[in-house]
């Protein structure tokens, strides 16, 4: 039998009276999140952008660990192979968060690791106080880094380059503070290349990072490249979404000559692959 309740005189459902409990919880999530992205809105024309995201860091640091739980379950065998082509030397990992890398930093490794948000690095400097891990952590912007140039063999970062405000700012000064020939390891969620995927995640990217500080829409390839590195390799982890990039700062000067002269050497002997002494330079 017809519900004549839910019906208007022409015969088409009432809305209001359709409204079941699923509806109800929808309406309420979409309402608190757009309220919340929009007092987060007014608050980012009082703050600079980089000071905005270090608040929302801070803000996050006492659940992010449980808030990113799932995504997790699927990030730490990604994370823990890209700790694995971490030569000996000295690295450099930025934006630590909450140190969920700590446990897969090679035994003996000297790092220096930083973050924009002081509550983040607490957590991080107690998970590695648990762990027995030494680290020097500091408190640091990416984007302008208190280290001097050519002062690292490695630079390493996971789910980073979303939250930057000037990515390529920040990636030119990993750049800067790589030895010529060092390696910067990535671990990172991009806009994906996949026409509906790419442009869903481009329609929601303002309201994400308003929410949660990360923008899902980023080139983070892209820019890396605009950052001047070369001898990139990028891997598709997951859904052209998850991406492991593996870029180089030209090697200068007398690393330069040695690079060219091992190559050629190579060359001469009719090809083949470097040796693990010479692709080190
Ligand atoms: C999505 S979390 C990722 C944390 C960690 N790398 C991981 O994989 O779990 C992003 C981190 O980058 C930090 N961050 C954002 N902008 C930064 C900046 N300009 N300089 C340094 N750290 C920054 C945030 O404070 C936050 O801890």
């Amino acid at each position: 039998m017809r519900n004549v309740a839910t019906m208007t005189a022409r015969g088409f459902p009432r809305a209001g009276l359709m409204l079941c409990p699923v509806h109800v919880i929808v309406a309420v999530i979409a309402l608190v999140a757009f309220g919340f992205a929009w007092l987060s809105g007014r608050r980012a024309r009082r703050l600079t952008p980089t000071e905005l995201t270090r608040r929302r860091y801070d803000r996050a640091a006492s659940f992010y660990d449980y808030a990113e739980g799932i995504l997790e379950l699927g990030l730490r065998r990604w994370r823990r192979e890209l700790w694995t082509r971490v030569p000996p030397g000295n690295t450099l990992e930025l934006g630590i968060g909450t140190g969920r890398s700590l446990r897969y930093y090679p035994p003996g490794a000297e790092v220096v690791a930083i973050d924009l948000s002081p509550r983040m690095l607490a957590r991080a400097q107690r998970r590695a106080e648990r762990l027995g891990v030494a680290v020097d952590l500091q408190v640091a912007d990416v984007q302008a880094l208190p280290f001097p140039d050519a002062s690292f063999d490695t630079v390493l970062a996971t789910c980073l380059f979303c939250s930057v405000p000037e990515p390529v700012q920040g990636l030119r000064e990993a750049r800067r503070v790589l030895k010529p020939g060092g390696r910067l390891l990535l671990l990172e969620h991009v806009r994906s290349g996949r026409p509906v995927l790419g442009r869903l995640m481009r329609w929601l990217d303002p309201l994400v990072v308003r929410i949660w500080g990360a923008h899902i829409a980023r080139d983070t390839v892209g820019n890396v490249r605009s950052a001047g590195f070369v001898d990139m390799a990028v891997e598709d982890l997951m859904l052209d979404v998850v991406k492991r990039i593996v870029a180089t700062k030209a090697p200068t000067g007398d690393r330069l000559a040695a690079c060219r002269e091992a190559h050629e050497r190579v060359s001469a002997s009719g090809g083949g692959t470097l040796t693990p002494a010479a692709n080190s330079i």
